[in-house]
């Protein structure tokens, strides 16, 4: 039990991710928002008028009356989330870790890191093992980020196929959401009757690179990546939010359908060991249904912090094949940061 919560403030608190966090910390158990920032278009206004807010539930009464300050001012709160645009992300975040802050990030620019953990707190909790050297480097505050939204999707499903049988090679297609874009993202024009075979910002680089880090391990002070290939191809379509992924997969150690699916529905981590607040009960939910997951019926099982996994079943190029499922604005991105400042606190580090 927490007495007093632990105030957090929340930069980019105006954007798509920002105003998830938000919602999401309305009723935290630790964590109570205390700050919101975003840039000086921002700055000096209540968050209610600084925020077209564009989630279903309503705005929070005690954030909406919140003054957003710029990201450049001195913060009360150890520990800050970030749902910062990459444009600003790198130096803005580097400069709050040299204040002594805990940032905990949404954004890409710090995710590949030397020093920097790439968590996902069911799949790399040891990476938390870099901050050791980070912090020596910063003189207290650090980064840890969370990864890119396919990424902790696709990352989650085959983690446990790496672990038990060894992962030799992967390809995958993503069809994403268009609040993977923030707002106003991709104009209606271009999005409605339609689907656009490409994602700017090194999306589909993010998706072949960031996994084997997550995968790799932390030892004698330095990251080793994972080292199979992987071959990523991304969509925008017309769902507005949840993102899905077909995933091919080849095994080192040969496995049926079956063995995998068990694999799978079997995979705990650390923050159901220790009941953190944000863990969902079972991080992956598995389908035997022919048609599914599906983003409108399953993104939000477990409050949106679960990864669904279906149709998994042989492949005559690779292996296996199956279709993944993440809420790409909550486990993909403002839940799974939340999760990572819980596993922060309950291993002392804040
Ligand atoms: N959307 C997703 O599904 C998702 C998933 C994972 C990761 N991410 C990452 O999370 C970050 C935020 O994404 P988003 O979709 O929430 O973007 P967004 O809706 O465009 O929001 C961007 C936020 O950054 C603030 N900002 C922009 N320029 C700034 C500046 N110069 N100084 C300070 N603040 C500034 C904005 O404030 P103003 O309102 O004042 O302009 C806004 O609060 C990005 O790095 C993105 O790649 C997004």
């Amino acid at each position: 039990m927490v007495e007093k919560k632990i105030p957090v403030g929340i930069l980019g608190a105006t954007g798509a991710v920002g105003q998830r966090f938000i919602e999401l910390l309305a009723d935290h158990p630790w964590f109570e928002v205390a700050e919101v920032a975003a840039s000086d278009r921002s700055a000096g206004k209540t968050y209610a008028q600084a925020c077209a807010w564009r989630l279903a539930t309503p705005l929070p009464k005690r954030v909406a009356e919140l003054v957003v300050t710029t990201t450049d001012v001195p913060f009360k709160s150890k520990l800050l989330f970030s749902g910062l645009d990459s444009s600003v992300a790198g130096e803005v975040e580097s400069a709050l870790a040299g204040k002594g802050h805990a940032v905990v990030s949404n954004s890409k620019n710090h995710r590949m890191g030397s020093d920097v953990p790439l968590l996902i707190p069911e799949i790399n909790p040891d990476h938390l093992d870099a901050l050791t050297a980070q912090r020596k480097r910063t003189g207290g505050g650090y980064i840890v980020t969370n990864p890119n939204c396919s990424v902790i999707g696709l990352a989650m499903a085959i983690a446990p196929l790496h672990r038990t049988f060894g992962i030799e090679s992967l390809a995958v297609v993503t069809l994403q959401a268009l609040s993977g874009a923030g707002y106003p993202g991709v104009p209606s024009m271009d999005i409605i009757d339609n689907v656009i075979p490409y994602i700017g910002g090194g999306e589909e680089e993010k998706i072949e690179i960031e996994p084997l880090k997550i995968l790799g391990t932390f030892e004698g002070g330095a990251f080793k990546n994972a080292s199979f290939p992987i071959s990523a191809s991304v969509h925008r379509v017309a769902v507005s939010d949840g993102h899905t992924m077909a995933a091919f997969v080849r095994l080192k150690r040969k496995a049926s359908s079956e063995e995998a699916l068990r694999v799978i529905a079997e995979f705990r981590g650390e923050p159901q060991e220790r009941k953190l607040p944000f863990a969902p009960a079972r991080p992956i939910h598995v389908f035997t249904e022919d048609n599914r997951p599906q983003p409108r019926l399953d993104r939000d099982l477990e409050r949106g912090m679960a990864v669904s996994v279906g149709r998994v079943r042989a492949d005559k190029l690779f292996d296996l094949k199956l279709e993944a499922l993440v809420h790409n604005t909550i486990r993909g991105a403002a839940g799974a940061a939340i999760l990572n400042g819980e596993l922060l606190h309950a291993r002392g580090l804040l």
